[in-house]
Formats: C-alpha cells, sequence, structure tokens
C-alpha cells in the first residue's frame, strides 16, 4: 500500500491498537549510506540513526508495545575500523546520559542481549547503571542488542543446558522449544511478532535466527536515520493486514 498521502495523524488512525505487535524488533541498518549521501563521515550517520532510536522509543511506548528490540552492534561489527567502533560507543555512551531520565519517566526497562563484556569501561559502566535504574520499571521492555550475535547466543545457551543437565537441574527427555528459549538472551520474552529491517537489504545478518521462526518481516529502502514515527506505524497497519498462520490453515 501506498503510505505518502496520507499524514502521521492518519496513519495512527489506521492501526488497530487492539491487534499491535507484542514484540517488535529492528535492525537498525543504514546509518553511513545515510551520511555518505550528504558527504559526511560515517559517525555522522550514527549520530543521526541515534536521533531516531530516541523518537522511535518514544513512539513505540507511547503506543503501548510491549517489547522493543534495536539491533545496535554485532558481533560482526567489530571489523569495522577503530574510529568508527569508538564513535559508536561514545554515542552509547551519550544516548544513556541523555536519555536516561527520560526512559525511567517513561517506566521503559532496559535490557542488553549480547555480551556487554567487551565493550570499553566507561560504555560498559553506563549501561550497567541504566539497567540497575530502570529494573523496577513494569513499561515497555526495551531490548538494545550490543556485541551481540545469534549464534553466540545459541552457543551460550546450548553450554547453559550442558551445564544445568550435568548438574542434574533438567533432564535431556525434558528439553524442549520453550526450555530451550530460556537460556537465550530473550529469556522470558514473547518472539518477536515484527521484525523491521530497513536500507534495502534483505538478511538478518545474524540477528534472533531462533526467535523469529515465526516472525513477520518488513522490509523497507528507508535508511534508518530517516526512520521516523509514520513509518513504524506503516509497518504495523502493513504487519496487522498479514494472515498469520503458523503453520495452520
Ligand atoms: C548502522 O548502519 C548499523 C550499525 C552497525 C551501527 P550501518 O553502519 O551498517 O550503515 P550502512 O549499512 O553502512 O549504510
Ligand atoms: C546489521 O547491520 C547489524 C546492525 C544493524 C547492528 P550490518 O550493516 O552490520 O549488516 P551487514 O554487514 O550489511 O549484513
Ligand atoms: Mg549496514
Amino acid at each position: 500500500m501506498n503510505y505518502d498521502k496520507l499524514s502521521e495523524e492518519e496513519l495512527l488512525n489506521l492501526i488497530n491498537m487492539s491487534n499491535l505487535p507484542n514484540h517488535i524488533a529492528i535492525i537498525m541498518d543504514g546509518n553511513g549510506r545515510w551520511a555518505k549521501k550528504r558527504f559526511m563521515p560515517r559517525n555522522f550517520g550514527h549520530q543521526e540513526g541515534m536521533e531516531r532510536v530516541i523518537e522511535i522509543v518514544e513512539t513505540a511506548s507511547q503506543l503501548g508495545i510491549k517489547y522493543l528490540t534495536l539491533y545496535a552492534f554485532s558481533t560482526e561489527n567489530w571489523k569495522r575500523p577503530k574510529n568508527e567502533i569508538d564513535g559508536l560507543m561514545k554515542i552509547l555512551v551519550l544516548y544513556i546520559k541523555r536519555e536516561l531520565d527520560k526512559l525511567c519517566k517513561n517506566n521503559v526497562k532496559l535490557n542488553i542481549l549480547g555480551d556487554i563484556s567487551a565493550l570499553p569501561e566507561l560504555a560498559r559502566k553506563e549501561v550497567k547503571k541504566a539497567i540497575k535504574n530502570t529494573e523496577d520499571n513494569s513499561g515497555m521492555a526495551l531490548n538494545i542488542a550490543l556485541n551481540y550475535g545469534s549464534r553466540d547466543e545459541i552457543i551460550l545457551a546450548v553450554k547453559g543446558i550442558i551445564k544445568d543437565i550435568e548438574m542434574g537441574n533438567i533432564n535431556i527427555e525434558d528439553l524442549n522449544p520453550g526450555i530451550f528459549s530460556n537460556y537465550l538472551y530473550t529469556k522470558n520474552q514473547p518472539d518477536p511478532d515484527l521484525l523491521i529491517r530497513p536500507s534495502g537489504e534483505l538478511r538478518l545478518s545474524n540477528f534472533m535466527l531462533y526467535q523469529v521462526a515465526y516472525t513477520e518481516f518488513w522490509f523497507s529502502d528507508v535508511l534508518w536515520p530517516d526512520f521516523k514515527t509514520r513509518k513504524l506505524y506503516e509497518a504495523i497497519i502493513d504487519y496487522q493486514n498479514r494472515d498469520r498462520r503458523f503453520g495452520g490453515i
């Protein structure tokens, strides 16, 4: 459907509030190309990307989305030049410094998916503080995937399961998809209903491979720094027009 002629408010009115996706996951991609188009360094694109994180977190929590997962830094992103990685870590610290009070005010609970032990000390410290300060919040759960890789996550789960089997906490026979899920970073959370990837790439890039078994995928050519509130509305409207069968008829 072409939504270009509709205002943001008209789009909002098209959303069925009783059929919202419980869990939305977003692969925030396209910052570098957005900057390149403006003859600016890649980190300029990441800065503008942060503005969209702020906007989309606010929009999702106001809508009443229960879980929002944002893919911010993958286990493969360490391959990038040091200057870009440093810039991304600085932006992470800046984001928390700027937004922590608002997250608390909006009752948002921050979780991290991924191994934060590999982050620079300052970033780790800020992230831990934000997790601690929001731990009792009961509104939207905001998962930020940081140094996240789905294959690493699955291997970590397998290791945890083997340990629990060895210790007699679970029996091999009892292992099932539900129990397996409890060893993932997303334990106790529902699988994403809707996965959004902007920037025109049609791949998962090592993101939530286990959790997206029945997720609806929504792709767009828009680059992440241009992914404003109305794009989220469009994705949700399209999602609500899908027929989710889960293997049934
Ligand atoms: C942001 O977009 C995603 C991150 C890894 C932070 P990119 O930096 O991948 O931008 P493109 O894909 O090069 O345009
Ligand atoms: C995926 O984007 C990772 C994040 C958005 C954090 P990439 O830009 O790293 O993915 P590829 O390399 O194009 O697959
Ligand atoms: Mg990219």
